[in-house]
């Protein structure tokens, strides 16, 4: 890439850091909890521009509240979230507004409105944020139904079609305003083995044919795994890997190996904290410490 090498004179040609791309979405030192339980203490993780991220841990670990960060519905308590090179905590609504507009988010429940039509489901954002005459609303849910193969759909109700098709419904809605970052939590949860590795091929592909960011929220190691650029695991309110699948995957660390290897015993905690179990029960025999 021009610009990227820089000669030293007399020396050698080296990597020019600073021509570096910046990350679509950076934490720096983040640190938030929900009234006094933290959640997040000291986290900082870059999702590179135009890749695939995974962000994956335990449930109850923070992720989705990650991804509420960045839109900006909740604040750091301490650090920074920076969203395409500016501090999404010091926005004011207009900023905020104007940010979201750019983020397309798949939610964890995934649900469609269900007095609406496949097609109004999709035109819902276009509607909202955008002032498009009738006619090129049509022409825009029509072409992001036909990127997820549901052009011929559009006039069926959600309580018609299959759950991996609602799961791509919602898909077409969250990159129907042509976002730049798309955040999808937990697209594959329920899905049977085939529409799970549809709607993983789906969101590579929608990547790199729109030139998008993704972070992808799920469960699922070995399809995302698959599908990742770079993976980031959450554990225990910290950060326990990043870097490229095979990386992580080879990492030694306690957390990331039971992570990966979906071991049920070892450092991640299963237990939402709590009072001790013998305040509940008294002592029991062989009970947990
Ligand atoms: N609005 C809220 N108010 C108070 N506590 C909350 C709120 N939202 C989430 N939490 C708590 O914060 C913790 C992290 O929640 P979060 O939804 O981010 O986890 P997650 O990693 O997405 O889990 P899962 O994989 O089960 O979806 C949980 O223990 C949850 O109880
Ligand atoms: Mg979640």
């Amino acid at each position: 890439m021009p610009g990227c090498l820089k000669r030293r004179p007399g020396f050698f040609i080296e990597m020019d850091p600073a021509a570096q791309p910046q990350p679509f979405v950076e934490f720096r030192d983040v640190t938030f909890g929900y009234g006094a339980r933290a959640i997040l203490d000291g986290v900082s993780f870059a999702v590179p521009r135009g890749k695939v991220t995974a962000l994956m841990g335990a449930s109850g670990g923070g992720k989705t509240t990650v991804l509420r960060l960045i839109g900006g519905q909740q604040r750091a308590q301490r650090g920074e979230v920076h969203f395409d090179g500016h501090d999404v905590g010091k926005f004011d609504n207009a900023a905020l507004y104007v940010a979201r507009r750019r983020m397309g988010m798949l939610f964890q429940s995934g649900a469609l409105f269900t007095d609406m039509t496949v097609f109004d489901n999709v035109a819902f954002p276009l509607r909202e944020h955008t002032q498009l005459s009738e006619a090129l609303v049509r022409d825009v849910v029509l072409m992001k139904l036909d990127a997820v193969g549901l052009r011929g759909a559009r006039d069926l109700m959600p309580s018609e079609v299959s759950g991996g098709m609602a799961r791509r419904v919602a898909l077409a809605r969250a990159i129907a305003l042509d976002p730049d970052l798309v955040m999808y939590d937990e697209p594959f949860a329920g899905l049977d083995p085939i529409s799970l590795g549809t709607a993983a091929r789906l969101i590579r592909q929608l990547n790199d044919t729109l030139g998008l960011t993704s972070i992808i929220v799920s469960h699922d190691l070995e399809e995302t795994f698959r599908i990742a650029d770079h993976v980031i695991i959450l554990a225990n309110g910290s950060i326990a890997a990043q870097g490229a699948p095979a990386e992580v995957r080879e990492s030694a660390d306690p957390l990331v190996h039971q992570f990966v290897n979906a071991l049920p015993d070892g450092p991640v905690r299963f237990h939402y904290p709590g009072v001790s179990i013998e305040a509940d029960f008294g002592n029991v025999e062989g009970g947990r410490s």
